[in-house]
């Protein structure tokens, strides 16, 4: 009797511990990716609108961004950098996560939220548990870039309607363009502006 109230108690308080263990349990994990190098995988499902882990790194500016990875030369496509604003790249080459390890995909399960200058991974669907995580890069280029260079960004997502490139579909200079477009179409006159 008294050996199994004793057995039946600690029973009780080890199941509690398990719940209690599974909801703590970390929502990913790292290993290696058929798409490429490390990914990053579910670790047990998580919901739509989840947000995931924040994207960790060295807060650094375009220019130093620039001479950090081009002037290492031989571009191999392979980058830790994150485009937070005009201003601001976080570099998870240093000080980085694991969130440096989810790969791009074309059909994502994930998408990046800006917040205050923070860069979070959030689900933008239901994501079964071992299901690789991946957003949607849309990584910055210009159309004078050379396509040799820009070759290196091609895409090995696997998706069905995989767009071949991790690249963003408009480049930079196509974008500053239309952005300069559509302003001057929003201005109001200048005269009815100075008569205010
Ligand atoms: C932020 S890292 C992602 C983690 C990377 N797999 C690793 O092990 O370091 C970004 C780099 O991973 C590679 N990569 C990520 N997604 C890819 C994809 N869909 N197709 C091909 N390469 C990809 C590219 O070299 C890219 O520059
Ligand atoms: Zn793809």
């Amino acid at each position: 009797m008294k050996k199994a109230k004793q057995t039946r108690k600690p029973a009780h308080h080890h199941a509690h511990m398990r719940h209690a263990a599974r909801t703590d349990a970390p929502l990913y994990l790292v290993r290696r990716s058929k798409i490429h190098g490390n990914g990053v995988y579910a670790a047990r499902d998580i919901p739509k609108g989840a947000r995931i882990v924040e994207y960790l790194g060295e807060r650094i500016s375009h220019a130093q961004a620039d001479a950090r990875y081009e002037e290492k030369g031989q571009d191999d496509g392979h980058t830790f950098l994150f485009v937070v604003s005009s201003k601001v790249v976080i570099d998870a080459g240093v000080d980085g996560n694991d969130a440096r390890f989810i790969n791009h995909s074309c059909d994502p399960n994930c998408e990046t939220v800006i917040e205050g200058g923070r860069v979070f991974i959030e689900a933008v669907r239901d994501i079964r548990k071992g299901e690789e995580l991946g957003y949607e890069y849309g990584l910055t280029w210009e159309s004078t870039d050379d396509p040799d260079e820009l070759a290196n960004y091609a895409c090995r997502c696997g998706a069905a309607r995989c767009r071949g490139s991790m690249l963003d579909p408009v480049p930079l200079d196509k974008k500053r363009k239309a952005k300069r477009k559509a302003a001057k179409k929003k201005a109001p006159p200048a005269r009815k502006k100075a008569r205010k």
